[in-house]
């Protein structure tokens, strides 16, 4: 598939937006300084908090999982069986538990995923979200694919 252009001036602070590539869907989601300081503090809870295990490309392999921490772009599929997990942003909602600072909860199993799309120690899902190659062809046009 082509490679698609996205201009993420158009997300909000604090908003996802969903964009198709090659069939699937691309969460581009517009991190708020607190959003991007619960990646820090979520680090006791994950699985793999620096990504070793290469679910992203080498240059969103760092504590944002991005090439500018504001704009996380994911690939909305769970990684045990594939569900396309939903946007919990709000900060410890009852029923996602203590220490929920907000991220995707994949309903099919109960897999949690922070900010990062960084996957939480013991939920069904073995490894953190996807990410896709990208970049930037200005300051705020992106390029998926
Ligand atoms: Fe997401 Fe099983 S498919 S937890």
């Amino acid at each position: 598939g082509a490679p698609v252009e996205f201009d993420v001036a158009q997300v909000e602070p604090g908003q996802l937006v969903r964009v198709g590539w090659r069939g699937q869907p691309v969460w581009v989601t517009h991190r708020t300084p607190e959003m991007i300081a619960s990646l820090e503090e979520n680090r006791p809870l994950l699985a793999d908090p620096d990504s070793n295990v290469a679910q992203q490309p080498a240059y969103a392999q760092n504590a944002t999982r991005s090439i500018k921490p504001e704009y996380s772009v994911l690939i909305g599929i769970c990684t045990h069986l594939g569900c396309s997990p939903s946007y919990r942003p709000e900060v410890a909602p009852a029923d996602l538990g203590g220490n929920w600072r907000g991220g995707y909860f994949c309903a099919c199993h109960g897999s949690r995923f922070d900010m990062a799309g960084r996957v939480w120690r013991n939920v069904p899902a073995p490894t953190n979200l996807v990410i896709p190659p990208h970049r930037y062809l200005s300051d705020t046009l992106l390029l998926i694919g």
